[in-house]
């Protein structure tokens, strides 16, 4: 039996390991390694908790860090878990400091490489997800692409091999967690919300919520919104908010409804019964869209180009300054949401 390695460390990433393990646990030595990027209850155990993942082989333990740092530590453990272990292939997913770590581990120590969610790009190099893609990109065999607009990318840069167009693999995970509508109005009455009536939103992003304008301006702008809003913390959120003396400010605002992060299977239910969502994260943008829900973006531009021209989703300013936010529904066609799992083992198997 081959041996896969699959390198995980922060929260998108354990999400997706869901789906992943189980179309691969039966016809592969699979070795799990969590880099420790995440750590905190909510950030990293719920997700294992809630979605019965299988034990981590390998813990890393790093941490909190610098970009640089952070990366270099995880490169250390990975390399001395690959040269333990000698997998066929390394897997890793996204564009976070774990993904790029598995790739120059990997790559360094030659072994063969798959990328989850590859040729996603967005225009700046100033977002380490970017960085963190084009690399990851570069040293892969095997690149799994959610998008037909993730293979031109990927093309228009000149790769010519190795490019399957699997789908986004999260919606493997949408489908299967699906919440029912009984679980879903325990969550709403769990956080005191009401079926279409409240906005779920979420900041996180380094280039927005590291940034004390953004955060005053998004702060203005909440003030604006007329509906109720329930907004889960980012820990670096949080920390960013208390930093610039905002976080009093924002948990004092009518309307407004704070909560520490929250669990997968919560984030979907909230997410389906809201009325839409602001935010800037790359997976409830898309979950969204899954539910139907429009989702305004607090970025310039979003990797995921068909749900812009589907109307799904929209960039917004900070200071939430659109005449008017339209929560009319968002409807995407249903084969965009197709199941990718069994396209990424297959392409993972073409070589592995
Ligand atoms: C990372 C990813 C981002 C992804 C996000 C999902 C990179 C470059 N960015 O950003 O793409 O969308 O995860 O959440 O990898 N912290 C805690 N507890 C934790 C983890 C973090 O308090 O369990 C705090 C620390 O102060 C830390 C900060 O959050 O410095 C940021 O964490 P980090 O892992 O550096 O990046 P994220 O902002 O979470």
């Amino acid at each position: 039996m081959k041996k896969i390695a699959v390198v995980v460390g922060a929260r998108p990433q354990f999400i997706k390991l869901a789906p992943l393990v189980e179309v691969l646990s039966d016809k592969v030595d699979l070795l799990l390694v969590h880099t420790g990027q995440h750590y905190d209850f909510e950030m990293s155990d719920i997700f294992f908790d809630q979605l019965n993942l299988p034990k981590i082989d390998y813990h890393l333990g790093v941490g909190s860090a610098g970009q640089s740092t952070q990366t270099g530590k995880m490169m250390v453990g990975l390399e001395e878990v690959f040269r333990k272990e000698s997998p066929d292939m390394v897997v890793v997913i996204g564009d976070t400091n774990s993904t790029l770590a598995g790739t120059l581990a990997a790559a360094q120590n030659f072994i063969p490489l798959t990328h989850i969610e590859a040729g996603l790009r967005s225009k700046n190099n100033h977002m380490p997800e970017q960085i963190n893609r084009i690399v990851a990109d570069r040293l892969s065999d095997i690149l799994c692409c959610p998008t037909e607009g993730s293979v031109s990318n990927l093309k228009a840069e000149g790769q010519t091999s190795g490019i399957f167009l699997t789908g986004d693999i999260l919606y493997d995970l949408v489908a299967r967690i699906n919440p029912s509508d009984e679980f879903t109005d325990s969550i709403l009455k769990k956080y005191d919300l009401a079926k279409g009536e409240y906005i779920f939103m979420t900041t996180h992003r380094a280039e927005n919520v590291d940034n004390p304008d953004y955060l005053k301006s998004l702060v203005l702008g909440l003030k604006k919104i007329k509906q109720k809003i329930f907004l889960p913390l980012h820990p670096r959120t949080e920390k960013n908010l208390k930093r610039s003396q905002l976080y009093e400010t924002i948990t004092d605002l009518p309307g407004i409804q704070i909560s520490k992060p929250i669990g997968i299977v919560e984030s979907l239910a909230l997410t389906k019964s809201s009325l839409g969502v602001i935010t800037d994260s790359g997976g409830l943008q898309r979950e969204a869209a899954y539910f139907g829900k429009r989702a305004y973006i607090l970025r310039d531009e979003t990797e995921w180009q068909e749900l812009s021209q589907y109307g799904a989703v929209i960039c917004i300013d900070s200071n939430l300054d659109k005449k008017s936010l339209a929560w009319d529904s968002a409807v995407v066609p249903s084969e965009y949401f197709k199941s990718a799992s069994k396209n990424i083992a297959d392409a993972i198997f073409s070589m592995a």
